[in-house]
């Protein structure tokens, strides 16, 4: 699909057709994705959970679901990937480097930066993933979720972090999305950016 056509026409999908799986080999070029992103000293931190519906352990699944909201398009997806970052990995690994980064990179009222940087990186993967499963024809819906309880039912270790928005729903849509969410207008571009400084209007050529 055209990239244009593939922006203009993405929107979040809310029912998944239950009765269809996701080809491993659709699966494999959306889970690839978010290589093609940028990555800050190319750390590749992140990790993805990949859940498929076919492979559901019903004993686990209450817990996941539960921590994913329980939402009923959950329920429904194909698969779901939860993406999680570990700032402590990475600050280990990259020991020698970190004082100086967070020397260069941080001032007075950054703390923290590092985390919140991490799962801005990943983010940027879910967003490619996500673009990746709407041009193979899927639907997708990134998620929220309760980051700490999702990390404890998918059995996270210590020092990792669920991305807290950042579990992918996946699947075919169904037929029929009658999910009364879907479909709120989009803001104007030109209310979305300032010019030069905050709250000045912005120049053209947005809007
Ligand atoms: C970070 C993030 C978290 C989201 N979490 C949920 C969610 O948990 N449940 C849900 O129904 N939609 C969720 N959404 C989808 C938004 O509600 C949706 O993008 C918004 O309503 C705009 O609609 P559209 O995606 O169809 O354009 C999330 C979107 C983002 C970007």
């Amino acid at each position: 699909m055209e990239y244009t056509d593939l922006l203009a026409d993405r929107r979040s999908t809310r029912r998944f057709d239950t009765g269809r799986d996701v080809p491993d080999e659709v699966l494999e070029r959306v889970l690839a994705a978010p290589l093609a992103m940028p990555h800050a000293g190319n750390t590749y931190d992140w990790r993805g959970v990949v859940l498929r519906r076919r492979d559901r352990d019903a004993d686990r699944w209450p817990a996941v679901h539960a921590a994913l909201l329980g939402q009923s398009y959950v329920e429904e997806a194909a698969v779901l990937v939860a993406y999680a970052v570990q700032p402590g990995w990475w600050a280990e690994r990259y020991r020698a480097n970190v004082a100086a980064l967070v020397d260069r990179e941080s001032g007075p009222g950054d703390e923290g930066f590092l985390t919140t940087g991490l799962i801005g990186e990943a983010m940027m993967g879910v967003g490619a993933a996500m673009l990746a499963a709407l041009d193979a024809g899927l639907g997708a819906t990134v998620t929220a979720c309760r980051p700490a309880e999702l990390a404890a039912a998918l059995g996270l270790p210590d020092g990792a972090v669920i991305c807290p928005w950042g579990v992918l729903a996946l699947g075919w849509p169904a037929a029929v999305d009658d999910a009364p969410t879907t479909g709120a207008p989009k803001p104007q571009v030109a209310d979305m950016y300032f010019g030069e400084r905050w709250g000045r209007p912005s120049p053209a050529p947005v809007g």
